[in-house]
């Protein structure tokens, strides 16, 4: 069996997550499901980025430890995963015993092939963004080009990560590999910046210590950036049954730590021997009225309320519906309501109400023996098949948005072609019935088809359909090609409503 291995970042449990951090763990678990879908074995990994001088001083401001200070914030994401139906099959703290081996691991390695040496740093670090920045990276202010905050001058012994060696081969992989960086602007931007020349990497700090100690040096904790990177190998580090998943086929990651990912982790991997991930997807922001959510700005949108007002699968659809992987897109609490009325209660809901409603109604829940039909059910039988096959196309290409409007057009295709049919009026007619059972049966067959494309975006909805359609064995996306799946005399069951329509107040 093939195997697909995607990560999340891992999250820093400074404050509580946002919808923006929502929709990145979204996206992976779309995907991470529709290849589960699709027959691949799939391992998927999200976590927590524990470490760092920022968590230790809020934590001492708080008169805590940095591990009493996170584990409840660590504890919410879990919850919070639950509740948006995250499928990963595990989650790596960066405190736990299993990943600091690794990272000591891994830095013995480079140290022994040459690529960590001993020398004295001074420089400019931001300690919000846990990143070291050079005089000429700074923005018009002198401050942080990330997050516009004041940077700290700082000079202690350190160890560094010979980073600028692998300048020319990260290039040469780069531009061999036009896969690895996605989209095709960050690609460009990684291009220029190792063009503009790559410096060694500072990797240890001896101004605090909340973090994982160099081995043998324990004076000097490891960078927190060259810590967590090394989360995607932790799982399967000491476990010869996951090591077929590694290196990863995606890391997905918002695009302003697409820089750590394309050239520091990479140059470690190389350093310490290791392959290479096959991809590295930079996915825009999540922005309301245009700027990035962030605690600071005041803009953030709570998911833990958004949840338990819409529910997961109506997020997960707006999302994904709503914003083109790789670019910035607009949350707003109107636009959500609007596509939760328009597309999931009008649209895929009033389908289902209305096929099964008729099958009850008129054939008493049982499908009946179909004939070819007219040329109106031939054509709508081949728009499912041709809808599915589009379908893949597009989620293998990543396509996400495009992919959830090819379903939703077949849905549209699919309530048309009951105001065509009218099902109503063959039933009124003796000599109909056999039309009448055609047209009932295609319905049901579609919306089988719909619940198993639409299972990777809305696996709740997925399931509430398969239940409604007494469907009871596990549908693989195969199956979504061949129409006529569901067997003659097979019984449906109740129509219950998917989306309630949401009142929009003035
Ligand atoms: N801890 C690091 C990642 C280490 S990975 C080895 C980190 N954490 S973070 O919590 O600040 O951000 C995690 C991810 O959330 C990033 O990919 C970031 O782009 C994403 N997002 C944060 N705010 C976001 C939006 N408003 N919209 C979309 N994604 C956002 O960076």
């Amino acid at each position: 069996m093939k195997t697909f291995y995607i990560t999340t970042p891992i999250y820093y449990p400074s404050a509580n997550l946002h919808i923006g951090h929502a929709y990145c763990t979204t996206i992976a678990d779309t995907i991470a499901r529709f290849k589960r879908l699709a027959g691949y074995e799939v391992f998927f990994l999200t976590g927590s980025d524990e470490h760092g001088q920022k968590i230790q001083r809020t934590a001492q401001a708080k008169g805590k430890t940095p591990l009493e200070y996170v584990d409840p914030i660590v504890e919410s994401f879990k919850e919070l995963w639950k509740k948006f139906y995250i499928s990963n099959d595990d989650f790596i703290r960066t405190s736990e015993p299993r990943h600091e081996k690794v990272v000591q691991e891994i830095f013995k390695r480079i140290q022994a092939n040459g690529d960590i040496y001993k020398g004295e740093y001074t420089g400019l670090y931001c300690t919000p963004c846990e990143s070291y920045w050079t005089e000429l990276q700074l923005d018009e202010n002198g401050c942080c080009p990330d997050c516009h905050r004041p940077v700290e001058k700082v000079s202690e012994e350190a160890y560094f990560f010979r980073l600028s060696k692998y300048a020319d081969k990260l290039l040469k992989h780069i531009e061999e590999h036009p896969e690895f960086i996605v989209p095709t602007s960050r690609r460009n931007e990684m291009i220029n910046f190792i063009k503009s020349g790559l410096e060694d990497l500072c990797i240890s700090r001896t101004s605090f210590n909340w973090g994982i100690p160099v081995p043998g040096d324990e004076r000097h904790v490891i960078y927190v950036w060259f810590d967590a990177v090394i989360n995607y190998i932790t799982p399967m580090f000491d476990k010869p049954e996951l090591k077929k998943f590694f290196p990863a086929d995606i890391h997905l990651v918002g695009k302003e730590i697409v820089r750590f990912h394309t050239i520091i982790w990479p140059a470690m991997l190389m350093a310490a021997e290791l392959p290479l991930p096959k991809q590295i997807y930079g996915h825009g922001w999540l922005v309301t009225d245009g700027d990035k959510m962030s605690k600071s700005k005041g803009n953030v949108v709570d998911p833990v309320k958004l949840v338990e007002e819409f529910g997961a699968d109506a997020i997960r659809y707006f999302l994904l519906r709503e914003i083109t992987l790789g670019l910035d897109g607009n949350f707003s609490r109107d636009a959500l309501i609007q596509r939760i009325n328009a597309d999931l209660a009008n649209d895929l809901g009033n389908l289902l109400h209305r096929t099964l409603n008729m099958i009850g109604k008129f054939q008493k829940k049982i499908l009946l023996p179909t004939t070819e039909g007219t040329e109106l059910d031939k054509s709508f039988r081949e728009e499912a098949v041709e809808t599915a096959r589009e379908y893949r196309k597009l989620m293998e290409n990543i396509q996400l948005s495009d992919a959830v409007k090819v379903v939703w057009k077949f849905i549209g295709r699919a309530n048309k072609y009951i105001d065509e049919t009218m099902p109503w009026k063959l039933a009124k007619d003796e000599t109909q019935r056999q039309e009448l059972a055609n047209v009932l049966y295609n319905l049901a067959e579609s919306l089988r088809i719909i619940g198993i494309l639409i299972s990777p975006f809305m696996p709740a909805t997925a399931q509430k359909i398969r239940e409604q359609l007494k469907i009871s064995q596990e549908m693989k996306l195969d199956d979504a090609e061949i129409f006529g799946l569901l067997k003659e005399n097979h019984e449906v069951g109740k129509p219950e409503q998917l989306f309630p329509r949401i009142l929009i107040e003035k």
